[in-house]
């Protein structure tokens, strides 16, 4: 769905901690300079919920910090996490209750090897698929426990709860967006080791996909095709799976084309119903936090798919072009891509080739 002309849009930012801030800041100047030149305009509200905040005021965010979200046409992360804190609370004192309580049920990853990247796979490959994640139930559950703890009994269950709701609601999406690319869709299973959940998604898989005659849709085992994401990823379109299978691939999607510091996420409420949240994959690094070196593509990368999503296709791929014009110029790259550029330099060289692409630049 495309934007009307001079439409404007709430974005709320919450850069949260370490490069997260250092990535988001640069990365809203160009998501306004595209705004521009693409005549529609962005509203940011920064939100400064973090783990600084949890140090301040013993919560990531606000009591009613998700009322305050509600009303945006999208939210805007950069990371959260410090070594202070422990990683249960900040991902659970933020993250989780964002993406639940506005149902995120999609989490979305491209995966594609843009133009002047060496990914670590020996051949150059042409690989441009999308990794799609059911982000609402699965295998991630508290569902579960401990039984006879501490004795030599002791059971453990982890349950993994399917809804035919939640399956069909993603695998719709993945037929969909399929749809609208080359038609090929691959599913992933593992109903020969797990023998409810897996037999139950391939069948509602089959059942949906009646209803796509134009997609093909094949069904695979999910060791099967993590060996093809490394030995022929150019054969993929769009993957999708469940939570865990979702998540493990997605990671080793965003390896094979470059790494973290490329890659970018969203997570989606389809129906528009909610505001959707658009993060890169990487974490706060605090490794490097405060020196000015994180490469900020993977936000840049991130702002894209927002502006996609907010219905701006074309300024979204000219945001993807810019990325691509820099990295094509191996001179302008921050230390994780071998070069020794800071954080600054690769978001102003990409301001520069988003101006070559605006719409007045190209007549
Ligand atoms: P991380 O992604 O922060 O860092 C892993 C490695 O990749 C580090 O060596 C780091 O320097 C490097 N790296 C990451 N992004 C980079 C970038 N843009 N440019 C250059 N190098 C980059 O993951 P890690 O170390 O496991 O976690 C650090 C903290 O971040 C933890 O507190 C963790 O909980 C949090 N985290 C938060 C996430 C989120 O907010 N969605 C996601 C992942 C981790
Ligand atoms: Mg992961």
């Amino acid at each position: 769905m495309n934007a009307q002309a001079g439409a404007r849009h709430e974005i709320a930012a919450i850069p949260g901690d370490g490069i997260g801030r250092e990535v988001v800041e640069p990365v809203i100047e160009i998501l306004d300079q595209a705004a521009s030149h693409w005549d529609f305009g962005l509203s940011w509200t920064l939100l400064p919920w973090s783990c600084e905040h949890y140090a301040r005021h013993g919560s990531m965010m606000p009591a009613d910090g998700l009322d305050q979200l509600r009303p945006a046409d999208a939210i805007f992360l950069g990371a959260v996490g410090d070594p202070a804190v422990p990683d249960h609370v900040s991902l659970w004192g933020l993250l989780i209750p964002i993406r639940r309580a506005f149902d995120q049920y999609v989490n979305l990853r491209p995966v594609r090897l843009l133009a002047g990247v060496d990914g670590p796979l020996r051949q150059r490959a042409d690989i441009d698929f999308v990794v799609v994640r059911e982000n609402s139930e699965g295998e991630y559950s508290e569902a579960g426990g401990i039984l006879w703890g501490g004795t030599e009994r002791e059971a453990v269950l982890q349950e993994s709860v399917f809804t035919r709701t939640g399956v069909e609601r993603v695998l719709r999406y993945a037929f969909e967006l399929a749809a609208s690319r080359s038609g090929k869709l691959v599913s992933a299973t593992k109903s020969n080791g797990i023998v409810h959940t897996m037999p139950f998604w391939d069948r509602i898989c089959a059942e949906t996909a009646a209803g796509f005659p134009a997609v093909h849709v094949d069904t695979q085992h999910v060791d099967a095709l993590a060996a093809a994401f490394v030995q022929r990823p150019e054969t993929l379109d769009v993957v999708v799976g469940s939570n865990l299978f979702g998540d493990i691939l997605s990671d080793l999607g965003a390896a094979v084309v470059g790494g973290l510091g490329l890659a970018p996420s969203a997570n989606l409420n389809p129906e528009g119903r909610y505001p959707s949240m658009f993060e890169p994959v990487h974490g706060s690094a605090p490794d490097i936090a405060g020196k000015g070196v994180a490469n900020p593509l993977g936000q840049i990368w991130t702002g894209a798919l927002m502006l996609d999503h907010l219905g701006h296709p074309e300024a979204a791929a000219a945001v993807v072009g810019a990325i691509e014009d820099v990295l094509r110029d191996t001179t302008i790259r921050t230390r994780d891509l071998g070069g020794s550029a800071g954080t600054a330099d690769v978001a102003r060289a990409v301001s520069e080739a988003l101006r070559d692409r605006r719409p007045a630049a190209l007549g």
